[in-house]
């Protein structure tokens, strides 16, 4: 195993201790809101704060983007190494008791994601991945399910919930596959959709207006498990733009169809 995946893995565990503590008594939780809808709770900042600590003991040099304190340059500065951190994806879910969240840590060179853990602290699932050494569900490789048509394929999505910009075109293409595929599922942790779509569990997933913490892990274990992920065009910017579509090789084409027919102009790629 890449030594980096290890401390990533180490720190993603140090973040679950803190969070499935703080799940025990929800009741006493400090929540602020930063926006409409977007909460922030002390349990987020702790646990980002142990991963960066964790990371930062290992790898100094090394520069991060973390949802919670955003960036900071690794020490030298220049490092062309980022570590992508969300320490809590899922919190409207962690603070309503609704156990479907993660903790998401990526390593990026040169703005190319290549290691990645996404871990569920409810069911105690590791999903990791390597540039070209495959993805993992707690050490067994995983790969994206066999499905070839859109009828057939169970759909995860995010619908917007606090910028909505964009949802009446999301709306027509949500009314467009809900009667095209097998089901849509809106769990509410992009990260763990992801993941789910490496390991089979999803046949698709399509979500915009993403931050890079949801999506750099998630990405590339659906690579790394024989999938494709793009932004709403078919190409590689979704890290920027933050619109993203993944799937199957077969679900995917079909998916980006069925979006970009139903784009409009104000809803860049
Ligand atoms: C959120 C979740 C959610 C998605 C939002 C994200 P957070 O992350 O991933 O599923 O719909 O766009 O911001 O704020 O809980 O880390
Ligand atoms: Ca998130
Ligand atoms: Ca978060």
């Amino acid at each position: 195993m890449h030594p980096a995946l290890n401390i990533i893995i180490k720190a993603a565990r140090r973040a679950s201790q803190i969070i499935n503590r703080a799940a025990l008594d929800l009741e006493h939780l400090q929540i602020t809101t930063k926006r409409q809808s977007d909460f922030v709770t002390e349990v987020d900042k702790a646990a980002e704060a142990a991963i960066i600590d964790i990371l930062r003991e290992a790898y100094p040099e090394y520069g991060i983007l973390a949802e919670e304190s955003g960036l900071t340059a690794g020490q030298g500065g220049g490092s062309e190494y980022q570590w992508i951190i969300d320490p809590l994806d899922g919190t409207t879910n962690f603070i309503h008791g609704f156990p479907q969240y993660a903790i998401s840590i990526a390593l990026a060179y040169r703005g190319q994601v290549t290691q990645a853990v996404v871990y569920d602290p409810v069911r105690n699932e590791m999903f990791t991945a390597s540039k070209g050494g495959g993805a993992f569900l707690n050490d067994r490789r995983i790969r994206v399910s066999k499905c070839l048509k859109l009828e057939q394929a169970l759909l995860g999505t995010g619908f917007p919930y606090r910028m909505y910009d964009h949802i009446d075109a999301y709306l027509r293409i949500f009314k467009e596959l809900a009667q095209k595929t097998a089901g849509m599922r809106r769990p509410g942790a992009a990260a763990l959709d992801l993941a789910y779509v490496a390991c089979g569990r999803f046949d698709g997933f399509w979500e915009f207006g993403l931050s890079p913490w949801d999506m750099a892990g998630g990405a590339l274990l659906i690579a790394e498990a024989g999938g494709l992920v793009s932004d709403l065009a078919g190409n590689e910017t979704y890290l920027q733009s933050g619109n993203l579509v993944a799937g199957t090789p077969k679900v995917f084409a079909q998916l980006l169809q069925v979006i970009d027919s139903h784009r409009t102009p104000g809803l860049e790629a």
